[in-house]
């Protein structure tokens, strides 16, 4: 099978200077669910960048279903970020519009750019508008579509993120610490939103993130960067404390302990709702 991204030694110096990425080899298949983790700056969110070309590569090749865009412009460019969406810890909606704009705003795709925003609701078709209302529902905030984006909270805002790469028919969801903003009841329907697309759209999902036990559950592959350089690729059922250990080295603790503390307040505010405890792997 043709990998949906394929990366050929793929490598970032910032500034002709420092390494942040070295020699990457590897390849997404289409509707993975993968958790990329290691150290506050191992790399990790300069290599979801170039996957879609937010940052353009110093070394190597990147393909997207075979075909090379590791030099792609103008509207090839256009075309690789709507299949490679991305979500970000700050969301990044455009805070004037409405939650139903932000999300059409993804069924432009390649058609148009963003310069045209002021002219907006000319542009789309009543079935554009169903459309974006669909996904909205898909994420279930379809009763915000009026509000506008900084009237939300930090979990639905992500929502609307997510809904507007559903919009645009994303292939691959690029998201950089989804969670890192959130609050654990938050966090906890973010990543089952990320999961549920995953499996029932099969949009592939490659999400940073900083709680291992989450990206255990979440992922069943684990891609682990120290220093700029993959050193682990396993599934999550084969990640144990030597390859944590190798990732981490005596970071190891703080890791583990974020993610507990994390996933205990997850576990509390789900108890707390629901009265029992239902934290399962269906929860993330
Ligand atoms: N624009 C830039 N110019 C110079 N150095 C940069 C730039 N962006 C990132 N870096 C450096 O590259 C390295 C990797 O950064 P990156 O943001 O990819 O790490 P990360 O794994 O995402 O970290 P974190 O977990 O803290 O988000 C870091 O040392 C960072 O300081
Ligand atoms: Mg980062």
């Amino acid at each position: 099978m043709t990998p949906l991204l394929k990366a050929t030694g793929l490598g970032m110096t910032y500034a002709g200077q420092f390494v942040a990425l070295r020699d990457l080899d590897i390849e997404i298949q289409p509707g993975e669910r993968v958790a990329v983790i290691g150290r506050s700056g191992a790399g990790k969110s300069t290599m979801l960048r170039i996957f879609n070309r937010l940052l353009n590569p110093t070394a190597g090749c990147l393909e997207l279903d075979g075909k090379d865009i590791t030099h792609a412009q103008g509207s090839e460019l256009r075309q690789v970020r709507r299949r490679v969406g991305m979500v970000f810890q700050q969301f990044n909606l455009v805070s004037r519009l409405s939650v139903l704009d932000n999300v059409l705003v993804g069924t432009l795709g390649s058609r148009r750019g963003l310069a045209l925003l002021p002219s907006l609701w000319r542009q789309f078709s009543a079935d554009d508008r169903d459309w974006a209302m669909h996904c909205l529902n898909e994420v279930g905030i379809e009763n915000l579509a009026r509000k506008r984006a900084t009237e939300l909270s930090g979990g639905q805002q992500q929502r609307v993120a997510i809904a507007r790469l559903l919009a645009q028919r994303a292939d691959v969801i690029l998201a950089d610490e989804p969670i890192a903003s959130l609050d654990p009841r938050s966090a906890e329907q973010v990543m089952g939103i990320l999961r549920m697309i995953n499996e029932t759209h099969g949009v592939a999902v490659i999400t940073n993130l900083h709680q291992v036990d989450i990206a255990t559950r979440f992922a069943y592959r684990i891609i682990g960067l120290r220093d700029g350089v993959m050193v682990m690729d396993t599934s999550a059922d084969h990640l144990n404390d030597a390859l944590l250990e190798h990732l981490y080295g005596d970071q190891l603790d703080e890791a583990q302990a974020e993610s507990r503390s994390i996933s205990s307040r997850i576990i509390n505010e789900t108890q707390r709702r629901a009265g029992h405890a239902v934290f399962t792997q269906a929860a993330l």
